[in-house]
């Protein structure tokens, strides 16, 4: 064999070993709709949407920019807000040197159309005020502190949320990063007391506003929850063990009079639990996202969140979804946690099965309360105010719907989550989850009556980088995610990779249907036709019958490589190769790569016609479908035949260069021949040539059959572009009979 050509198949055959380990629902690189990046600018990791202004408003290291929601790569202002040659040295005397810059971690929109902005400033946190006015962004260079509202360090996880212009944020106050706090500022500031049973070593995910006040019979109040992990005070454990949180306030606390004062008197915190299977160690919330139906009331809004393993050992990511009425209930109910001292110094955590004060502790004041003459948290008694001071922590713990998680996917760990309904063909609503991961991927699954559809996984940064922000817009009906390196623009379905119906069919994916009339597969939100569409069955047996295929033409040389293209359009899908419909089995010389057939060292019986058929199993039944159809002929031994066809063995020869070789060859042989008659050689090809115009196909096979077992006579080995005389007869009958090509004989 050919150096280059051993090279080839040893490069070829790695490249099918390395394709066989991928996870069955396959990441397809995604062309996203835009990109944005500066030139020296990273961690693009906030961000706040301004559908009312048309904009995306991004924030990142030292800067903060005002992009077109429609086209985020189109840059409409920017504002640069960077730390001072002084703090910078401050800062990078107390060894911070990297993180010694302004990250923006804080953007919110205020009442008045202006945005609070807040970024880590160089370890000293600071928030100003921003504009944006004839197109330009302003700082307002009002700079208040960000102690307690905006982390110190850039790494350090952390939430926030503006509610009625109150800002609620979850970080740590001190430089080390050793008080955590849960703060409500600037009207009537609030905090949490610093205590190991209120926020224990917390790392802080999200926040979110649930307005309970609404239409509510027992007059209570708004609240906002809060997600986080922190290291579990009622574990009977030596080792530490971090367990996942949510916590919840009031909106209108107030602090009490003399316990708690100027502290949440309605802190409440319970534990979350995502039993994935097999996990000793409680996985931990990573991100959380709130999905309410705009047309019913909170208590039907649930929370999406992912969760992580604790330890590196298990590369399981899952989500598990909590009804907001199910936490909402533990804590308006549920039985709280007490401390007890065992043996004068271990602190064992019991439920509390004692007396519990009235009003209830850590309740919002309702109507009951005012009744009693409690009309804000600092008319509330010192009893239940002490009560809720000790006992933060609720016993029961929280159980995500179905007492599972919906999802758990073995890969790229998820880092966001964001949830987008949609309506589909058969009229329901569906909640199509897209999840971020550490790997610059988002996950697109959605729950079709319990059965978890991974429809696909889309790269959309082009390095393996963590997503570290995503939103989504109903005005564009588009998401934005923010990495590292930058923020990109997606789609939130991509329908017209689909070809066929049968492939549009069967990833049912909601937002896509197979249009009859156009024969192609669209965006159900864009057609005006009914769509072919089965999310629930995937029953593609509702598609036309696709025409009939007609087999491509290739030919290969005895000892040669061919490669049959054949991608299947879905990762869901088997492939299967059929040679004259019987189903072939990979061997030594069939290799089934990810997008063909590889046949080396072709043989004759290798020729027949070759069959690529894509299997897919859906709910209701198994769709077969053929993606390609060859019909493979073998052409005799070229000794030169990896110069001849350079790109059949990698690519298989194309229709167009064979006929290119073809009417090359014919004139070649035309002209040698004229020559060779005008010469007044007479040569036993010419003889030969006058025979086999007069032989049947089947003698043709012979003599090539012939001329391969010469070639394995006069070894294969042999260098190419050599003459073998032996072969000349067989191969010029066959050069004309098949009208393949030549080789150096002539
Ligand atoms: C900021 O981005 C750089 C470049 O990708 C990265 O190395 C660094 O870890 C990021 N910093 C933070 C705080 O995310
Ligand atoms: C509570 O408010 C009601 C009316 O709003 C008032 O009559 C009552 O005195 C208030 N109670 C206290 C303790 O302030
Ligand atoms: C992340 O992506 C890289 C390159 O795209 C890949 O090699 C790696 O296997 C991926 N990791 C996981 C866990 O999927
Ligand atoms: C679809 O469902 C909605 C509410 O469930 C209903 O109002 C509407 O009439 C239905 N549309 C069709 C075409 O059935
Ligand atoms: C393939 O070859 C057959 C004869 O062997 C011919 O009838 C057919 O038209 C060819 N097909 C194509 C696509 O060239
Ligand atoms: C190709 O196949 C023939 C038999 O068909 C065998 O003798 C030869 O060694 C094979 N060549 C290679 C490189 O495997």
């Amino acid at each position: 064999m050919h150096p280059l050509l051993s090279l080839c198949v040893v490069w070829l055959l790695s490249m099918a070993l390395a394709l066989e380990e991928d996870s069955p629902v396959d990441s397809f690189p995604r062309d996203t709709i835009g990109l944005f990046h500066e030139e020296g600018v990273f961690n693009y990791s906030t961000m706040l949407l301004r559908e009312d202004l048309g904009l995306l408003v991004i924030g990142a290291r030292e800067a903060v920019y005002a992009v077109d929601l429609h086209d985020v790569s189109k840059k409409l202002a920017s504002v640069k807000w960077e730390v001072t040659q002084k703090q910078r040295q401050d800062c990078g005397n107390k060894g911070k040197n990297p993180e010694c810059k302004n990250y923006i971690r804080i953007l919110h929109e205020m009442e008045d159309n202006r945005m609070y902005v807040c970024g880590t400033n160089a370890f000293d946190p600071e928030c100003d005020y921003m504009s944006y006015t004839d197109g330009q962004l302003t700082l307002e260079k009002k700079t208040e502190d960000g102690k307690g509202k905006c982390p110190f360090d850039p790494y350090q996880k952390y939430a926030s949320l503006m509610v009625d212009d109150d800002l609620y944020s979850a970080t740590s106050m001190n430089f080390l990063g050793s008080e955590p706090v849960l703060i409500r500022s600037p009207e009537v500031i609030i905090r949490t007391e610093f205590k190991t049973s209120w926020l224990n070593e917390p790392h802080f995910v999200s926040f979110a506003h649930m307005p309970e006040s609404v239409n509510s019979i027992t007059g209570d109040d708004d609240k906002v929850y809060l997600f986080f992990s922190e290291t579990a005070v009622e574990c009977d454990c030596y080792n530490k063990l971090v367990v996942s949180r949510v916590a919840r306030v009031c909106k209108g606390d107030v602090g009490g009079e003399r316990t708690l004062q100027k502290k949440w008197t309605s802190f409440l915190k319970a534990r979350l639990e995502c039993p994935v299977l097999e996990s000793q160690l409680p996985y931990i919330i990573q991100d959380a996202y709130s999905w309410c139906d705009p047309e019913q009331p909170w208590t039907s809004c649930l929370f999406y969140t992912i969760f992580a393993p604790q330890s590196d050992t298990s590369d399981l990511s899952a989500v598990c979804v909590y009804k907001v009425s199910d936490i909402s209930k533990v804590f308006s109910e549920g039985k709280y946690k007490t401390p007890v001292t065992v043996e004068t110094s271990f602190v064992k955590w019991v439920m509390y099965s004692g007396e519990v004060p009235s009003p209830r502790p850590g309740a919002c004041i309702d109507d009951a309360a005012r009744k009693a003459g409690i009309n804000q948290t600092l008319d509330l008694p010192d009893q239940t105010l002490q009560f809720v001071k000790n006992r933060p922590l609720m016993d029961q713990v929280i159980q995500p719907v179905g007492g599972k998680p919906s999802l758990v996917r073995k890969g790229a760990m998820f880092t966001r989550i964001i949830v987008n309904q949609v309506r589909a063909e058969d009229n329901k609503t569906y909640n199509v989850m897209f999840i971020g991961t550490e790997n610059g991927t988002i996950v697109k699954a959605v729950n079709y009556n319990g059965e978890m559809f991974i429809i696909e996984e889309v790269h959309v940064f082009k390095s393996p980088e963590p997503i570290k922000i995503l939103r989504f817009s109903s005005v564009t009906n588009q998401l934005y995610a923010g990495s590292d390196s930058g923020v990109v623009q997606i789609p939130l379905a991509t329908c017209e990779r689909s070809s066929t119906c049968m492939d549009c069919v069967l990833n049912r994916d909601p937002y896509c249907g197979w249009e009859k009339e156009t024969g192609k597969c669209v965006a159900c939100s864009k057609s005006q036709n009914k769509v072919i569409q089965s999310v629930q069955d995937g029953d593609a047996s509702l598609c036309p019958k696709p025409a009939p295929s007609t087999p491509v033409n290739q030919s290969v040389w005895v000892g040669g490589n061919l490669k049959l293209l054949c991608t299947n359009p879905s990762n869901r899908a088997a492939t299967i190769w059929e040679q004259d419909r019987q189903t072939l089995s990979p061997t030594r010389r069939h290799h089934f790569l990810k997008d063909g057939l590889l046949i080396l060292n072709a043989s004759d019986s290798d020729a027949g016609v070759y069959r690529c058929l894509s299997v897919e199993r859906s709910k209701t039944n198994e769709y077969t479908s053929t993606v390609a159809e060859y019909q493979v002929t073998i052409a005799l031994s070229g000794k030169g035949d990896d110069i001849q066809f350079p790109h059949a063995q990698r690519d298989g020869p194309s229709v167009a260069g064979l006929q290119v070789a073809i009417v090359f060859f014919a004139i070649a042989f035309f002209g040698l021949l004229s020559w060779n008659i005008y010469k007044g050689h007479f040569t036993r090809s010419c003889i030969c040539r006058d025979k086999s115009a007069q032989l049947s196909p089947e003698v043709h096979e012979e003599m090539a059959l012939d001329s391969s077992n010469n070639k394995q006579r006069t070894g294969a080995e042999s260098k190419p572009l050599v003459c073998d005389t032996n072969n000349s007869k067989s191969q010029s009958l066959y050069y004309l009979g098949m009208a393949r090509g030549s080789t150096g004989e002539y």
